[in-house]
């Protein structure tokens, strides 16, 4: 695509992330590679639209609101307004964030699916698939765990082992357990829709090839493509979270049908408040409109091949062009958990400035599909010496003298106007790199006419010619050249660096800069007193960074098991809870109160005396404040049997009393006489 025609129509789109967990910095890579893109375009003066959504739909956010106790339209609204703060202080300007569980976005489903339909792409069958009897639900392969068949590792996912890299079936996985109730999984049938992908088979290894992927891209889908497509089943039975299908009741569309539409539905919300944005003009076949995914590349075939088949199968536009990117490490490492390295967002926002990290990510990616590391000694070194030692430094070594002796006033004539053309022409190669996401390229040809700026300053040694009165004009002149070329700067550097750019707008006192505001310098101009644009990243920063997604790592595990490792994947569908193993451990018997008494010096326990049939055991209880012990005497009430005896000030407890209620005074223990006995096993 040139970079010089005239205004173009572009819409944008981000993956949507799921509503139910949170930004992590593995994310930010893709939001920042896009809102730099996107800001570029702008700057260049294209109608540039860059829409996103929560990703709603799904059993692990349905499960996860159930765990919480909550609808999941609560937890999804709770989830994206954490979304849309953290992505607003990184900078990312969405022009519209929206949810796929919305009105837009089930009427565009349903439109896609019955045209789908009318064409004879969908087909159903009935498919046997692992369920659970205790939760009365169809299990994802994620919820299946057991020993994997080839090598015979316990606790496996049911699609794959980590251990030998088998892929299989749930239904294939000896001792299978569901993740959701720790039950036995059976084999059900049932019927599902599927999406017979391989009626877009040619269309495909066209589509592939034509320009609209990296080389890369289209290299790894031939895998996919040199064999018959496989129909992609589209329907998930109830209970789920998502849109019913309309003509298939209790069966859903599977959250990877309505997610790629959710796109479309954010762009129809917006323009549906717009008065200058219209949807077909957009999104009609055969439009002069750029439509533009970036995704990760662990969602290419999603985009790349199911997503342009389902819109070329119901009659709509596919896509300009897909651009994936890679995964971030830290370090050098996959984000860990147990490392302490899996850093939100948050974690970051709450010490760093959201601009050094735009910085370096610009600084690192390409347009291919390389893993791209977040190295912190390499951060601080870059962004330091780049941004704070280089580009910064140019307007504050100049600013000073134009303020105190100038009064702020440019000097009329430019001083090396060979120079400053050097600057200007730079420009297109600079949009050529930034058009195709050479953002590191970029990045290096920027601080290249940095470099030469302070070079130019070094040169002409303005502070010495600023002692002599014969020579403060040539002073200034050099000083006037260093602001201008520090504006010429930052106008290449706005699409990474907004927040800098506009506070270098305000010291320069100029209006919005946009790409080709600078063809002439500012000459005979007044600037504003220069205030510090960034400061230095600190090592401490970054260790306070790193010791808050420790904590949150600990306050997790302190919720867990401390006996079985969580896969550390943000996938994880039930973080947060424990498995029904961990469960199964705890061994509650109901306990007679044989005898209450109190506790000198405590002032909320109770010292019990336990009958468990076979033992008695001695337990301090904090139930002071409900029962007065001769209450207590002959009650029945369910211990942990096999909680480790603590040592307490008072004596040694073997076991631990559960009651129920508020709390305070209203703690209730059960009324002897329903048929429990004395070392009855309560599950
Ligand atoms: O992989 C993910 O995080 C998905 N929620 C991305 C969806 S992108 C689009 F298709 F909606
Ligand atoms: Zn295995």
């Amino acid at each position: 695509m040139s970079t010089t025609s005239a205004s173009r129509k572009i819409l944008v789109t981000s993956a949507l992330p799921y509503a139910n967990g949170s930004i992590h910095m593995g994310h930010m890579v893709e939001y920042i590679q896009t809102d730099i893109w996107v800001r570029f375009q702008k700057m260049r003066g294209h109608q540039c639209i860059y829409v996103c959504a929560d990703d709603a739909h799904g059993t692990p956010i349905m499960l996860r609101a159930q765990n919480e106790g909550i609808t999941p339209e609560a937890l999804v609204a709770r989830i994206g307004e954490e979304h849309r703060a953290d992505f607003a202080a990184f900078g990312i300007g969405f022009d519209n964030y929206h949810s796929t569980h919305s009105n837009e976005n089930r009427e565009l489903a349903e439109t896609i699916y019955s045209r789908l339909k009318e064409n004879g792409h969908i087909v159903s069958r009935t498919i046997e698939q692992a369920y659970d009897p205790e939760k009365e639900m169809f299990l994802p392969d994620r919820f299946v765990r057991g020993t994997c068949p080839k090598c015979g590792t316990d606790d496996q996912y049911g699609d794959n082992c980590e251990a030998c890299g088998a892929t299989y079936d749930p239904t294939d996985l000896l001792n299978p357990v569901s993740a959701v109730s720790g039950a036995t999984p059976v084999r059900k049938k049932s019927e599902h829709l599927f999406f017979k992908l391989a009626d877009f088979q040619d269309m495909l290894a066209g589509w592939t090839r034509a320009g609209h992927l990296q080389p890369e891209v289209s290299n790894k889908l031939d895998e996919w493509l040199n064999e018959e497509l496989r129909e992609w089943d589209i329907s998930r039975d109830a209970p789920y979270f998502g849109f019913e299908i309309p003509d298939a009741p209790g069966k859903y569309f599977y959250v990877w049908l309505d997610a790629p539409v959710g796109y479309f539905a954010s762009f129809k919300n917006l323009c549906d408040r717009s008065d200058h944005l219209d949807f077909d003009e957009y999104l009609k076949p055969g439009s002069d409109a750029e439509l533009y995914h970036f995704i990760g590349k662990d969602i290419i075939s999603f985009h790349a091949l199911f997503w342009p088949a389902m819109l070329a199968g119901a009659n709509m536009r596919t896509p300009t062009a897909i651009y994936a990117h890679g995964f971030l490490t830290i370090n050098g490492q996959k984000m860990s958990k147990s490392r302490g390295t899996f850093i939100n967002a948050r974690h970051y926002l709450d010490h760093l400035d959201p601009e050094y990290l735009r910085y370096y990510f610009a600084a690192k990616l390409t347009s291919h599909i390389d893993d791209l590391d977040l190295n912190f000694d390499d951060f601080i070194a870059r962004v330091n010496s780049d941004l704070v030692g280089k580009v910064v430094n140019i307007a504050s070594r100049c600013a000073g003298f134009i303020s105190k002796k100038c009064h702020g006033q440019l000097s009329v004539q430019c001083s090396e106007p060979g120079l400053y053309q050097h600057f200007v022409d730079a420009g297109e190669t600079i949009a050529t790199l930034y058009e195709g996401r050479e953002f590191s390229h970029a990045m290096r040809e920027i601080m290249a006419l940095a470099d030469l700026a302070n070079q130019y300053i070094d040169e002409q040694k303005p502070w010495v010619l600023a002692k002599d009165e014969a020579t403060a004009g040539q002073a200034q002149a050099v000083y006037s050249m260093g602001v201008n070329l520090f504006r010429v700067l930052m106008t290449y550097l706005k699409p990474v660096l907004p927040v800098m750019a506009k506070k270098a707008e305000a010291f320069l006192n100029i209006g919005a800069l946009d790409w080709n505001s600078c063809t002439e310098p500012l000459a005979n101009h007044l600037i504003k007193k220069f205030k510090p644009l960034m400061t230095r990243i600190e090592q401490e920063k970054i260790d306070a960074v790193l010791a808050d997604a420790q904590k949150t790592l600990a306050a997790g595990a302190a919720n867990k098991s401390a006996s079985k490792p969580q896969k550390s994947t943000n996938m994880d569908p039930i973080a947060d809870t424990i498995q029904y193993d961990d469960f199964a451990k705890i061994d509650l018997r109901i306990a007679r109160i044989a005898k209450a008494e109190h506790v000198e010096g405590a002032d909320k326990l109770l010292q019990l005396t336990l009958d468990l049939g076979d033992e008695t055991r001695n337990v301090f209880a904090g139930i002071k404040s409900a029962y007065a012990p001769e209450d207590l005497e002959g009650k029945l009430t369910v211990m942990v049997a096999n909680l480790a005896p603590r040592k307490m000030r008072f004596g040694l407890s073997e076991g631990m009393v559960l009651a129920a209620g508020p709390g305070g005074k209203d703690l209730w223990i059960l009324e002897p006489g329903e048929g429990a006995q004395p070392g009855m096993r309560v599950k």
